[in-house]
């Protein structure tokens, strides 16, 4: 099992083959981390993420993740994962479940060795903390992950603690 590190910083400049975003699905930029890898990874980004078809307006649906070149990144890949607005679904559990999936799946299509995680929803997408972090965990510690160097990229001490605390708990919930 590689390892799953806790880090308090900027997933930009994480030195990893992918970095993943928190997105939404238009995937056009926006606040939070979505903003900040945008904004340091320069218009090659955004130009890569317009070029994915849009349905409806949507090119990656809540839950899901879609992979990018990361610009002027260290990373050589951005994945993009939708994570659940927790007040908008019935299980948002379940789409967050699937976002961190989604998003380790295709590191390991794409050859990647080492991946930076943010707290996906956590920010305005509004989910508790405490819950997605055990999420978070119980998803990576998962054995079919296991040839990846997992490394969460959190901005704040609450959030890091919050981490902390789930990953010495080592609860690893089915
Ligand atoms: N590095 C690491 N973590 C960060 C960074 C950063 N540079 N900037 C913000 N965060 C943290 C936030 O503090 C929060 O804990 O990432 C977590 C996720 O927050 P958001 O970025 O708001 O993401 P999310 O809650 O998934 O909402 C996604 O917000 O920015 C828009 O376009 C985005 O519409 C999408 C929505």
């Amino acid at each position: 099992m590689k390892s799953i590190s806790i880090i308090h910083g900027d997933i930009t400049q994480a030195d990893v083959d992918a970095i993943v975003n928190a997105a939404n699905p238009k995937m056009l930029g926006g606040g939070g981390v979505d903003g900040a890898i945008h904004r340091a990874a320069g218009p090659e980004l955004l130009r890569a993420c317009f070029a994915i078809e849009a349905v409806n307006g949507v090119r990656c649906p809540y839950g899901d993740a879609r992979i990018t070149i990361a610009g002027n990144l260290k990373a050589k890949y951005v994945i993009h994962a939708v994570g659940p607005i927790y007040k908008k679904f019935v299980d948002p559990r379940a789409v967050l479940i699937s976002a961190y999936e989604k998003a380790l799946s295709l590191a390991l299509e794409n050859d990647c060795q080492s991946v930076a995680l943010p707290a996906i929803s956590c920010g305005a997408y509004g989910y508790p903390p405490a819950e997605a972090a055990q999420i978070a965990m119980s998803v990576c510690q998962q054995p079919k992950y296991g040839a990846l160097e997992i490394r969460f990229y959190l901005f704040d001490e609450e959030m890091v603690a919050i981490w902390q605390q789930e990953q010495a708990s080592g609860v690893v919930v089915e």
